[in-house]
């Protein structure tokens, strides 16, 4: 389907010129947003929170909460209070100090938000986590990073291996009925008592601030490492992109697990003293309208899969709810069909707007403008003070419409500093030194528009979420039952793409449909729901090179009834 280009906003006023701003923008314009332009002192949670609580916009909502029962609002005074005493908290009750690592493994609340910034406040660096993680997941994060502290709740705790890891002193658990035995701390009873104030540790713009783990085609998942600086970028983006404005509410509905909920479901929003909404509990259609509805939501971001879920459930679902509020619509995670801004159009009588960016970038990078044109089906035009371009494999930049590496020139504000203990892994992001390379493979148009075609490695992303296939194998020979494994992403209408595993059984086991649920839960309790393969096929043997690694691009191809390709490195 093709749909023709959408004209650009009459209203947008964040950016009235891209081209002009593109040509002439320099990022150290945004910096005088913050307040450390002129004191020198440098804190997020301080920018995203104390800053706001300490002027016009002290007793303006900060946070609305809404999951079942609890209903609950906090201006930005309130979130000052809260994360100082959270701050407090975590000071007096271990020994984390500056550059420590602490991890946040809890389904979306205040609790959370309070514990992060106040983490953030206290200097350490924050590991989130999300929620559905299980024990092995949880381990190989804490392991690598050597982590000193987690703050849980009571259902997550049996989750964390602590007798396994030594350098993890202190278990925070949010609840009232804890009891305080070993590592545990009651994070709920010393909140509770802690005092409102606190200094907060002032730090460089290059200081960490957040550990996003992610995964990768090879190896267990990275620590990707972001830092202080990376908040310019979210600003900034948080002006263009989500287009924010004082009166805005803003609703994203990611997971702060994830690198969008950290960005821009905590930072971007904040930093720009917005409204926002953190909707908790499982989507449903109705929840959703619901909030909208409820909260009167103006710009909403969210991921195609969850939109084409909405679409799926069609214009009945929306009967009985007044989206009048809604004024921007925004996407990350996957393409965004056009199909789906054909919906958009259709249903709220608005553009849904295409963000393209990686937990590596740390902000959104390539997007489309409210104040662009939009041509559905691509990801849109690079954020000013972003170059990018497309590079063959040797790092030279091709001429437009032809396919290859996107890639980024390096140096933006938000891109990651490191991967946790890994500086070669971090070094192979980069051609020639001056390249990022995305692992997305793309071309531009004649008009610098970006068009996404797919990922050059074997990522999988389901549902908006990126899986590693190198995590899920290791895990599933771990089953007794199993010789070896190859996991690919098999595409699929509503959730971009799912799991499917190709295995080879030991002698002795008998390859029954009893065995393959067997095998899914394995993987769903040792690792994670979203990680357990929805489709499995018993093969006698798998398709591997000389040296016995997967071919999981036969095993696609296979799969798809593509060509195999080259298979000169394939044993026989
Ligand atoms: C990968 C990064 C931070 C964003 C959430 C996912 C894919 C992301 C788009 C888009 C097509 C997209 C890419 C990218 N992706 N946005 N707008 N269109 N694909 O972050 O988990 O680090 O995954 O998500 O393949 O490389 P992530």
């Amino acid at each position: 389907m093709v749909l023709k280009t959408i004209p650009a906003l009459q209203s947008d006023y964040q950016m009235q010129d891209y081209d002009k701003l593109a040509a002439t923008f320099d990022w150290k314009e945004a910096e005088k947003a913050f307040s450390w332009y002129e004191t020198g002192k440098v804190n997020i949670a301080h920018e995203a929170v104390d800053r706001h609580a300490d002027s016009f916009r002290k007793n303006k909502v900060a946070l609305y909460y809404k999951d079942g029962s609890r209903n609950e609002t906090y201006t930005f005074g309130d979130l000052k209070k809260k994360s100082n005493k959270a701050a407090n908290v975590l000071k007096n009750y271990s020994t984390l100090e500056k550059g420590d690592r602490i991890f946040v493994f809890m389904p979306r609340s205040p609790e959370l938000y309070f514990a992060l910034l106040g983490a953030l406040k206290i200097g350490a660096i924050v590991g989130p986590l999300f929620e559905a993680f299980m024990e092995g997941a949880v381990y190989d994060r804490l392991d690598d990073s050597d982590a000193k502290a987690i703050v849980t709740t009571p259902e997550l705790l049996d989750r964390i291996p602590v007798d396994r890891l030594p350098n993890l002193e202190t278990v925070f658990v949010v609840g009232d009925e804890v009891s305080e035995e070993g590592k545990v701390i009651s994070f709920s009873k010393h909140f509770e008592k802690a005092s409102n104030d606190f200094e907060v540790e002032w730090l460089e713009r290059e200081s960490p601030t957040l550990l996003h783990y992610t995964s990768g085609s090879t190896g267990k998942p990275k620590g990707v490492l972001h830092v202080q600086e990376a908040m310019v970028q979210q600003l900034q983006t948080a002006k263009w992109v989500l287009d924010l404005r004082e009166e805005d509410v803003f609703w994203c509905t990611a997971d702060p697990g994830w690198v969008t909920g950290t960005a821009y479901g905590i930072f971007g929003p904040l930093l720009a003293g917005t409204t926002n909404l953190i909707v908790g509990g499982r989507f449903s259609t109705d929840s959703w309208y619901g909030a909208i509805e409820e909260f009167g939501v103006s710009v909403w971001y969210s991921a195609p899969t969850a939109f084409r879920m909405l679409m799926g459930a069609g214009s009945a679902a929306m009967e009985g709810h007044d989206l009048s509020s809604l004024r921007h619509i925004l996407s990350v995670g996957e393409p965004l069909n056009p199909e789906v801004v054909r919906w958009g159009m259709e249903t709220f009588n608005m553009r849904i707007h295409d963000t393209w960016w990686m937990t590596e970038t740390g902000a959104q990078m390539i997007c489309n403008f409210g104040s662009l044109p939009l041509k559905p089906g691509s990801m849109g035009k690079p954020v000013p003070g972003i170059e990018a371009a497309i590079v063959d494999d040797q790092g030279n930049v091709l001429p437009p419409n032809r396919m290859g590496n996107l890639a980024l020139k390096k140096g933006w504000p938000a891109m990651m500093r490191a991967i946790w203990n890994n500086p070669e892994k971090y070094d192979s992001y980069f051609l020639n030194g001056e390249w990022y390379v995305s692992g997305d493979s793309a071309y531009m148009d004649e008009d610098g528009y970006f068009f996404f075609q797919g990922r050059v490695d074997d990522v999988i992303m389901t549902s908006g979420e990126r899986v590693g296939p190198f995590e899920i194998e290791s895990k599933l020979i771990e089953h007794p039952a199993i010789v070896e494994a190859g996991v690919i992403g098999k595409p699929d209408p509503v959730r971009g793409e799912i799991i499917k595993a190709f295995i080879a059984l030991h002698d002795g086991y008998e390859p029954t449909d009893e065995l393959k649920e067997e095998i899914r839960q394995f993987v769903k309790k040792e690792l994670a729901g979203h990680a357990a393969p929805r489709e499995i096929e018993f093969k006698d043997k798998l398709p591997k090179t000389r040296s016995g690694k997967i071919m999981r691009r036969v095993l696609k191809a296979w799969e798809l009834d593509l060509p195999t390709g080259d298979l000169s490195t394939m044993e026989d």
